[in-house]
């Protein structure tokens, strides 16, 4: 039977789409049926230029050629092997290929499917970590306020906001939180602001309320992206790491967004030059084409598990389709042409246009806020009276009508474009956007 290949489908009711104002988008939805580098496709056959990489995650930009071919050839040579006492050589170069680009001091990596995988495996090897040393006190884990970690119940534990975790419980018991970084003084900042160091001290006095020997880690995104691009302090990242070092507290970066060439480095931690314990990644690994997440860690934490009789399992932990091979061939396809086509250095080449690009946009309609960094940005609206979040998500709607994809949070329009973008079309996407703003509510 010949396949019937609508492009839309004409009965949207089965799939209950994630994050997604379900009713909103079967009454007009908005599908896309290809992609080509900058572009993606719409079923009416529109050209949309994409501002946010997919969901912060193509990073080279749409059906790649290597990625494409590395997928095809792994599904055709080895589709799948046994993640569990078996391996393959494709998760193992994969592994190497990470560590190289890593900052020095990370050595090993271990395979999740996602952002939400990698952050609750990072979480749960912090916790065996601290009892495999005899410190099994240590269960207490610390996150931020507005922070975003996935969807697992470690990740919505430590994050920070209030939707992704009202609804679900008391999820993760023995958590609490350090202060979110955005601050008024800082608005209209170029690049890293300058207020808020201190903010970080506020692990001083968690540390005094409940007690360092209590508390295995601290978790933050380097450059919060999901809540609106919140950027750290300059000396914030630093002061955190030499308070959890001071207490024997692992640092955890939770690198889904940062990761992969976002700021102009392999990930923030070499942006920032501070080593975190364990780095949490997903999404640009694979430029988003095959579900894949890593966590990367130090020797140190790594060799704290090898101990016991040699045919002990070691970690209790790990995934049907950890390393799956077809994952890794496009993990090693998007580490070719990361590499091949210079992007990181691109991004950071392209960071000063695209910072005054947007700040362009200081004076326009409603803006509050401009921040920046990388290749990544956002545009902070002033609410609709009575109606948050409603300014900006009209914004998006009229901004994919005039061919701009942008994504929304809260009345925070953030952008993450490709880094294979050019600088037409970053004049076009702030261009298209200012016209946006300019004729919206
Ligand atoms: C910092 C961070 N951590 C974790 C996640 C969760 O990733 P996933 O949606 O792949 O589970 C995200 C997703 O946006 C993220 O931005």
């Amino acid at each position: 039977m010949a396949l019937d290949r609508k492009p839309a489908p004409n009965d949207l009711n089965a799939f209950w789409m994630p994050f997604t104002a379900n009713r909103q988008f079967k009454k007009t939805p908005r599908m896309f049926v290809a992609a080509k580098d900058m572009h993606y496709t719409t079923a009416d056959g529109r050209q949309v230029l994409d501002g946010t990489a997919g969901l912060w995650c193509c990073n080279a930009g749409h059906c790649r050629p290597k990625i494409t071919e590395a997928i095809q050839k792994q599904a055709a040579e080895l589709d799948y092997a046994p993640a569990f006492q078996m391996g393959h050589p494709v998760a193992f170069e994969l592994a190497n290929r990470l560590i190289e680009i890593a900052p020095k001091g990370i050595e090993h990596a271990f395979f999740t499917n996602s952002g939400s995988e990698s952050v609750d495996t990072a979480l749960k090897i912090a916790l065996a970590y601290h009892r495999v040393r005899g410190e099994a006190s240590r269960t207490r884990l610390i996150g931020r306020e507005r922070g975003y970690h996935g969807v697992g119940f470690g990740g919505i534990s430590v994050g920070g906001i209030v939707n992704n975790r009202r609804f679900f419980g008391t999820a993760l018991g023995g958590v609490d939180h350090l202060p979110h970084t955005h601050m008024k003084e800082n608005f209209f900042s170029k690049g890293q602001p300058e207020h808020g160091a201190n903010l970080a001290d506020d692990l001083e006095r968690l540390v005094a309320l409940h007690g360092a020997e209590t508390i295995a880690a601290v978790i933050v995104e380097p450059m919060a992206g999901s809540t609106g691009v919140l950027l750290p302090p300059k000396g914030y990242l630093e002061k955190l790491r030499a308070i959890t070092k001071k207490h024997g507290i692992l640092l955890i970066f939770d690198e889904v967004i940062t990761g992969f060439g976002r700021l102009g480095s392999a990930f923030a931690a070499q942006h920032f030059n501070v080593l975190p314990d364990m780095m949490t990644t997903a999404k640009g690994l694979t430029n988003g084409v095959i579900p894949m997440g890593a966590v990367l860690t130090t020797a140190e934490i790594h060799d704290a598990f090898m101990s016991g009789p040699d045919h002990a399992i070691e970690l209790f932990h790990g995934y049907t389709y950890s390393g799956n091979p077809v994952a890794s061939a496009a993990g090693i396809g998007t580490l070719d042409t990361y590499k091949d086509e210079g992007l990181f250095e691109r991004a950071a080449e392209l960071a000063p246009y695209w910072e005054s690009a947007l700040h362009s946009l200081k004076g326009t309609r409603n803006v509050i806020d401009i921040r920046n960094m990388g290749l990544i940005g956002a545009v902070e609206l002033e609410p609709i009276a009575g109606e948050p979040t409603k300014r900006a998500f009209n914004a998006f709607l009229k901004a994919y009508d005039k061919g701009i994809l942008i994504r929304t949070t809260g009345d925070i329009i953030a952008m993450s474009p490709p880094l294979i973008i050019s600088k037409g079309q970053i004049d076009q996407l702030v261009g298209t956007l200012k016209d946006v703003l300019d004729t919206l509510e």
